[in-house]
């Protein structure tokens, strides 16, 4: 990590290993908020946490995204609105998934998180408790065409405001689901209590592992590997989408990560149950709705034609043979 030598914040104490991110994610779920409390999200933002805050009923605010991650006018605006409206006491967290983001690939600069930051803190006092920035940086080293960038911990100078949550199932083996966090004091000890009912600890097995492939270097040399390999595998979907996709598709050219965002022509929904994601299926190719990325949120109407492609697991030619049928599939669409 670009930081790591200066970073007071990355200090072993105040860190939990964890059965993968996820469960880390989830035991905030449980120790953080209340039913009915609100999570600050990018939008569109990880699926999987818009599903743990919809079963504990959260309630969502979608802060507009820009290039370089959340519109820092948006979140200041979204935070008088709930000031106003007499809900920010029920305002716990922002949920930034800062780099080469789940689902559209965005990485946060590091001007925006310190921006966000400063934003949470005046909001603080009208709040009556901490907003915590809650950063998850599950894909940080699958990058393979960007710089690294300092995570929000560097810049919380109390250490006291940002929970960071990574994970080593991303850069190193998938199945692996060793994840781990870093976290205020007070949250940690509450965590490690939770994580003590769930589980009795992580398996040691696999712990292990992981110490291993890092004290001897595999882990480091694996990582470049991987970035090579998902850089390839980005380009080749990159390609097939220019070659496949119709010119009035849109869709982002990934950095890092394991995902390219597609943006269909108005007309085109992407939904479950959508004329084209029937096509897509019938050829038998899949892709993940974009509306299933974007929070319940009362302020704004879900977009729905966008989806996200992934070209984490397939191989370079079921990547171009994925894109080539979801052409097909639109053709019939369109
Ligand atoms: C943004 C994000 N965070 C966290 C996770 C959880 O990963 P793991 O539990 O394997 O660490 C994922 C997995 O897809 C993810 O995309």
């Amino acid at each position: 990590m670009a930081d790591r030598p200066k970073a007071k914040a990355y200090q072993p104490s105040r860190m939990m290993i964890t059965h993968g991110s996820q469960q880390l994610l989830y035991i905030l779920a449980e120790i953080l908020f209340d039913p009915g409390d609100i999570v600050l999200v990018e939008d569109p933002s990880y699926f999987v946490y818009l599903g743990i805050m919809q079963s504990h009923g959260f309630r969502a605010r979608s802060i507009r995204m820009e290039a370089d991650g959340i519109d820092l006018a948006h979140l200041e605006a979204t935070l008088e609105a709930l000031k106003q409206s007499g809900e920010l006491p029920r305002l716990k967290a922002l949920y930034l998934v800062s780099y080469h983001s789940n689902p559209t690939g965005t990485t946060t600069t590091a001007a925006k998180k310190a921006g966000a930051l400063k934003l949470l803190r005046r909001y603080e006092a009208a709040a009556g408790h901490p907003i915590y920035l809650l950063e998850d940086a599950a894909y940080r080293e699958l990058r393979f065409a960007s710089e690294d960038i300092p995570s929000a911990l560097t810049m919380d100078r109390v250490g006291d405001r940002v929970i960071y949550t990574s994970t080593y199932s991303k850069p190193f083996a998938t199945g692996v689901r060793i994840g781990y966090g870093l976290l205020p004091g007070p949250l940690l000890t509450a965590a490690l209590r939770v994580k003590g009912n769930h589980d009795f600890g992580t398996t040691n097995f696999l712990q292990q592992l992981i110490s291993r492939a890092l004290s001897s270097g595999a882990y480091d040399s694996h990582v470049q590997t991987l970035r090579k390999r998902y850089a390839k595998k980005a380009a080749a979907m990159v390609r097939a989408c220019r070659k496949h996709l119709p010119t009035n598709v849109k869709w982002t050219k990934p950095t890092g990560g394991l995902y390219v965002w597609a943006r269909m022509p108005a007309r085109v929904k992407t939904d479950l149950k959508s004329k084209l994601f029937a096509a897509s299926l019938k050829q038998k190719m899949i892709y993940v709705p974009g509306n299933l990325c974007y929070a319940d949120d009362p302020t704004r109407r879900k977009p729905n034609r966008e989806m996200r492609l992934s070209f984490g697991s397939g191989s370079i030619p079921d990547i171009k043979e994925g894109i080539a049928r979801l052409g097909r599939a639109l053709k019939k669409v369109l």
